[in-house]
């Protein structure tokens, strides 16, 4: 059987599938699976089925040694390695990143604080940190109410591309649409820019 691609889709809109970055999250998607026929889609639905804040009994499970782990311990890694393993799983990773007060949405951040594990995800070197996960492509549809991109007040992008690249995954595309917010028509004019932004990455395999 020919290699079957996966792609992994993180959800995190409060929206459901009516979220500015779900929809063109299910536009990205169909357009990569016409080209991917029988590819896989995992969807890790932060809002449906959130994780929770890393505190610091899950810090200390998740950084205890296999052999002393104790049963609550052995659950809380068991819920990270699962997430892990559909990173590895995945040939291509969306991340669907609206701003939510000048951030990502607190549910994705806890995504990300249950994935960045030392000696699994990532690992330090003499060198400096090494990102384990490498070699996935990214795309991150980043939806905003006004407009930040390329400004200091974008908080979300630049963090973004920090965290990826620190686990290894440094081929980032970002498809904005911003000034959601404004007016109707330019609602439908950043879901356009944006549509043709995601076509052309589709049709340039970026994603
Ligand atoms: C709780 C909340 C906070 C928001 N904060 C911001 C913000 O700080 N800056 C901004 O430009 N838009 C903000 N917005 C607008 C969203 O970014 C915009 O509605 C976008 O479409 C969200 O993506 P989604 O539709 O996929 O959820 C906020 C919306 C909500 C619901």
């Amino acid at each position: 059987m020919p290699d079957m691609k996966t792609l992994l889709h993180v959800r995190s809109s409060l929206f459901g599938d009516q979220g500015q970055s779900a929809v063109l999250a299910a536009d990205l998607i169909s357009q990569w699976q016409a080209r991917n026929p029988g590819a896989r889609v995992i969807v890790r639905d932060l809002i449906a089925t959130p994780l929770p804040h890393l505190d610091a009994e899950r810090f200390a499970a998740l950084n205890s040694k296999p052999e002393v782990r104790t049963h609550s311990q052995q659950r809380i890694v068991a819920e990270s390695d699962a997430l892990i393993a559909e990173l590895r799983e995945a040939d291509q990773i969306v991340l669907a990143a609206p701003m939510y007060n000048f951030a990502i949405p607190s549910q994705l951040k806890s995504w990300f604080d249950h994935i960045a594990r030392a000696g699994v995800t990532f690992r330090y070197t003499e060198s400096g940190a090494e990102g384990l996960l490498g070699g996935r492509p990214v795309t991150v549809l980043a939806t905003r109410g006004g407009f930040y991109a390329g400004t200091p007040a974008d908080s979300q992008t630049p963090w973004l591309a920090t965290m990826l690249g620190f686990l290894g995954l440094t081929e980032v595309t970002f498809i904005y649409a911003e000034g959601i917010a404004v007016s109707a028509d330019r609602k439908a004019e950043a879901l356009r820019e944006a549509r043709a932004q995601i076509a052309a990455a589709v049709g340039h395999e970026a994603v």
